[in-house]
């Protein structure tokens, strides 16, 4: 069963349109990439399918209902991470992550903190100020939020952007797992092409606000006659 269906979905922001007829689906578990150079319209459809905004026209499903008449019911089973989220700067790690507890109305809020700090290795930040914090220890913070509902499909928009690639590496290695282990679906962001090719069951190429391309790394490797995703990348942002 599909996880996520959205159909034919446009988005306008005055003149210009940032989304134009998109459908995409996410099966249960799938890991999907979302990728596309900057502007191609990424954020804007993240930003429809978790109902932050409308779309002009089309439509999303999520667990096989309508997102626009079962808003807050599908979406308790849903989270979002972005690098350009902030958490409130004056709060400490641990005081984040009991007030999106208890905004989540989770059952056991103060055990599934405790599992996310474990998880994260947020323990000996738990005092710290968000202000205080990297941004890799921020980014941390960040997934842990959204992880803490149990979400069976994460949305992550450029979750690795602004990190060292040591952090980035062990967040995506982390990623993985969770994937594998939770089996929630996620669908993710990203300039990152070898995070993309390492993650990604399943990828989908935007351009000008369309979806131009789909298939596996491999699969579009050998559609486009090139060697990598990058190379791919290259290609069709070049048109
Ligand atoms: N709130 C907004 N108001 C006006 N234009 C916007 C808004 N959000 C996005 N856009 C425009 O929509 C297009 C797609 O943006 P975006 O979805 O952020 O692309 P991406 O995430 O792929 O970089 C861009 O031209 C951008 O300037
Ligand atoms: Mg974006």
């Amino acid at each position: 069963m599909a996880i996520l269906e959205a159909t034919h979905l446009v988005k306008r922001f005055g003149p210009v349109t940032a989304v134009r007829d998109l459908s995409l689906t996410v099966g249960e578990g799938e890991v999907t990439g979302l990728l596309g150079l900057n502007g191609a319209g990424k954020s804007t459809t993240l930003h429809m399918l978790l109902g932050l905004i409308t779309p002009d026209s089309g439509s999303v499903r999520l667990f096989g209902q309508d997102l626009a008449r079962h808003r807050i019911e599908v979406l308790s089973r849903v989270n979002f991470a972005a690098s350009y989220v902030d958490l409130p700067g004056p709060l400490r790690v641990r005081e984040v992550l009991d007030a999106f507890a208890r905004l989540y109305a989770l059952r056991r809020p103060a055990a599934r903190v405790d599992e996310m700090i474990e998880l994260f290795e947020l323990g000996p930040l738990r005092r710290r100020r968000m202000m205080d914090l990297s941004s890799g220890q921020r980014t941390r913070v960040q997934l842990a939020k959204a992880l803490l509902n149990e979400p069976r499909l994460l949305v992550l928009d450029e979750p690795t952007a602004n990190l060292d690639p040591d952090v980035g590496d062990r967040i995506r290695g982390l990623l993985s797992r969770l994937a594998d282990e939770t089996g929630s679906a996620m669908l993710i962001t990203s300039h990152n092409m070898r995070e993309v090719e390492r993650m990604c069951d399943r990828i989908h190429f935007m351009a000008d606000g369309r979806i131009v391309a789909t298939g596996t790394a491999g699969e579009l490797a050998s559609h486009y006659g090139v060697d990598d995703l990058e190379e791919v990348f290259l290609k069709v942002a070049r048109g």
